[in-house]
């Protein structure tokens, strides 16, 4: 296992009131986004990207507020390549203690053809244009290739060149439209970090979307191929299919931090209610098998899993659920459940049965799961007392 001194520290960016809040139909309002926020901040996001200031007053207005507010974490905005977009996002985040702003522009043949209707060249002189304005308000300046996951190779360098050298401080290279695999998106960090000149002077960053369910393994691929900024969403919130999970990847990082060398500093036991809070919030329930964060993510109903549980809880669960701020496993008695849980289950509700009572209330309890979806306490409580009215007739 690696000693903690030796591992990387990796940036989280969560851009939940940005990207999460595109999804149609997740608007949030200022209260909501700025509770969210202060999770955020408090749980050890270190940047926060609060919004899209241009996009509407609602929006400028959340972004400033947040800036206003945030203890710890830099505060983004995001801007596209456009001059106004760029001033009004270095408006609301001059508030932030550490503000950033964060500028993108496309570059895949695909957007430039049917998007922007510009050549590669001009495209390049975007970059040094809007990389540079931004750098005359602020000292941290992101800088995004949209689309660079299907972008060719030689031209995304030109880009990250021309980016650094206006002075962008975080490269991201974003799997926009989530179509890239582990192995390329890996490759791709590192070529372009070994083929762009002064490549060493900023941060590269990835940014992931789920499209083909990959948008985890391809951050932590990137992270492999040297990125050091992760930017994801509480419970995957995003546009289409969502961003990367920012709870998958922290505890992926946290669980198998022997082939995973890396470390953030998010607090994971805010990660439960963080997701309760943006499920409220946008009005998207958390899907129950969700990892992490399901309500079914520590709970068990097969027999053989509850009966291995019961007598060691490493044998079926590889996280401890308290660290993500869940009380405790939860042992769900349904037909799949064994005599094993159903007795304990019995201990829990203060019944103590004798064998056979034990035998028969266990083969009461299999056929009521048979014909009953959810098998509550109140339901076994009720069994029980049959039989003991049963025993004492
Ligand atoms: O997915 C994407 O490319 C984005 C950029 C604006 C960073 O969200
Ligand atoms: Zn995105």
């Amino acid at each position: 296992m690696t000693a903690p001194s030796e591992k990387d520290q990796v940036r989280i960016f969560d851009t939940t009131l940005r990207d999460g809040e595109q999804s149609p139909g997740a608007s949030m309002t200022l209260e909501e986004k700025l509770q969210i926020a202060e999770i955020l901040d408090d749980m050890g996001v270190d940047v926060i990207e609060a919004g899209f200031p241009i996009a509407s007053n609602g929006d400028f207005e959340a972004v400033s507020e947040i800036a206003r507010r945030s203890q710890k974490s830099i505060i983004a905005g995001l801007a596209r390549a456009i001059h106004g977009d760029i001033d009004r996002c270095g408006e609301a985040v001059k508030h932030a203690a550490q503000g950033r702003i964060h500028t993108f522009v496309s570059t895949s043949p695909i957007h430039l053809q049917f998007q922007m209707n510009k050549t590669e060249e001009q495209v390049l002189d975007i970059i040094t244009d809007t990389v540079t304005r931004s750098r005359n308000l602020i000292d941290d300046v992101e800088w995004s290739a949209m689309d660079a996951t299907r972008t060719p190779i030689d031209y995304l360098c030109r880009c990250v060149e021309a980016a650094i050298k206006c002075g962008a401080t975080t490269i991201n290279l974003p799997d926009t439209v989530g179509y890239a695999t582990p192995e390329e998106y890996k490759d791709m960090f590192v070529q372009i970090r070994e083929r762009v000149p002064d490549s060493d002077k900023a941060i590269f960053s990835v940014h992931c979307h789920d499209d083909l369910g990959l948008a985890v393994a391809n951050s932590l691929a990137g992270v492999a191929g040297g990125a050091r900024q992760i930017e994801c969403t509480i419970n995957g919130l995003g546009e289409r299919a969502g961003n990367a999970s920012l709870e998958e990847i922290v505890m992926a990082i946290r669980t198998r931090a022997d082939v995973l060398p890396y470390a953030t500093q998010i607090d994971p036991q805010f990660l439960v209610r963080a997701s309760k809070m943006v499920a409220g919030a946008s009005g998207f329930a958390v899907q129950y098998n969700k990892a992490i964060v399901g309500k079914n993510a520590f709970a068990h109903e097969s027999g053989i899993h509850q009966d291995g549980m019961l007598k060691n809880a490493e044998t079926y669960e590889i996280m401890r659920p308290e660290d993500v701020g869940v009380k405790a496993t939860s042992l769900v008695m349904g037909k799949h459940s064994g005599r094993h849980a159903f007795r304990d289950k019995l201990k829990e509700l203060g019944y103590e049965l004798g064998d056979n009572a034990l035998q028969d209330a266990f083969k009461r309890f299999k056929d009521l799961a048979d014909r009953k979806k959810h098998v509550y306490d109140e339901d076994i409580e009720a069994l029980v007392e049959d039989e003991i009215n049963i025993l004492g007739e």
